[in-house]
């Protein structure tokens, strides 16, 4: 290197640094662009280590030049830098901007349960038959539970019903209090409290002592219906039943009445649809009969309605009892009732 060409190298220097400086991208970039050139071991040092060997006069020239080119790539790359922050400044903003045109979250909706629904669905089409819906205790006495429905102490009938006791003891050791094990006491408990005509339907849950399968749980809802009047007879039974089913399960649907025992109607019956998914010829949901068990029903006991002080000469009704979970399982094909309180969002969403 000619020392006398030290001020155009370092000239030369500075027009390549200065382009360079303009396509630096980003910081990074920024400070190898620094070591280059004005670092400690950079271009521009190097340069300037060689003014030693000049001519004093020369020497000062040359590094008066050199020193004014360092200070302006040091302004420069000042000025670079600044630019470059805003610049990513501004780039983080606008990526982090909201964009008010996009569509909200959703937010969560709740609905539902499909035992609510079916439950309202059910009890209004019973309304529009000229039934009152009515509510009754899930916790209730021995009494209304059996001995009012007929069902006295040490009955055989009580094993249909595996009870859970509450653990309270009356006088005679005794458990007189226990969880409902159908909606039947809302009978006894309606007809105490009111003059017939009586038209009513009970919706509620109901607890039995039972393991759990695909058509078991140890809590469930059910229906109970009752009807007293004068006059009422098995054929009303029928009609009204007939027509419920229609309505929930379509205009095209038989049902079959046949005789059952609960003791506290005489006669009972036990009433099944035709499967509505063979249409009768015999399938897995049907067990090959073509027919579905919904209910049990029948003609209130005398001594039933004597027991709530109605005069069974004077009056009868019909009672019925269904399990709403398992008119929802028919209708919408449902194959396991523990899903109905399994709470899970996939499978209750389907109804919500
Ligand atoms: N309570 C009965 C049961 O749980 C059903 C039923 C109600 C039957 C009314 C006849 C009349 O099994």
């Amino acid at each position: 290197m000619s020392e006398a060409t030290i001020p155009i190298q370092v000239e030369d220097l500075r027009a390549k640094a200065s382009r360079e400086l303009e396509s630096v991208p980003d910081l990074d970039g920024l400070e190898a662009w620094r070591i280059t050139y004005t670092g400690r071991r950079g271009q521009l040092t190097q340069l300037l280590r060689g003014l030693g060997a000049l001519p004093s006069e020369e020497r000062r020239e040359a590094g008066a030049v050199a020193n004014a080119v360092r200070a302006a790539l040091e302004e420069s790359l000042a000025e670079r830098e600044d630019q470059l922050k805003r610049a990513a400044m501004e780039a983080s903003l606008s990526a982090d901007a909201i964009d008010v045109t996009m569509p909200g979250w959703p937010v969560p909706k709740g609905g539902l349960h499909i035992t609510t629904r079916i439950v309202r669905e059910i009890c209004s089409a019973f309304a529009s038959m000229g039934f009152t819906t009515v509510e009754g205790p899930e916790v209730e006495w021995d009494t209304y539970n059996f001995e009012k429905l007929n069902i006295p102490k040490g009955h055989p009938a009580r094993d249909m019903w595996a009870t859970l006791w509450i653990d309270h003891i009356d006088e005679d050791g005794e458990h007189p209090m226990l969880l409902r094990t159908h909606t039947s006491p809302m009978q006894a408990r309606i007809m105490e409290a009111t003059e017939p005509p009586v038209r009513v339907v009970v919706p509620g849950r109901c607890y039995r002592y039972e393991a759990t399968d695909p058509t078991h749980e140890w809590h469930f809802y059910q229906i109970e219906g009752l009807a007293v009047d004068r006059g009422i007879t098995l054929a009303d039974l029928k009609g009204t039943l007939y027509e419920f089913a229609r309505r929930i399960f379509g205009s095209e649907r038989k049902v079959r009445f046949r005789c059952d025992y609960f003791p506290f109607v005489e006669p009972g019956v036990d009433m099944s649809i035709d499967c509505f998914l063979c249409d009768g010829v015999g399938c897995r949901v049907c067990q090959d009969t073509g027919w579905i068990e919904i209910m049990g029903a029948g003609m209130v006991h005398p001594q039933v309605l004597e027991n709530v002080g109605y005069d069974p000469n004077i009056y009868t009704g019909f009672a019925f009892g269904m399990g709403p979970e398992r008119v929802a399982m028919l209708k919408y094909g449902i194959e396991d009732i523990r899903l109905f309180y399994a709470n899970d969002l996939r499978f209750l969403r389907q109804f919500a």
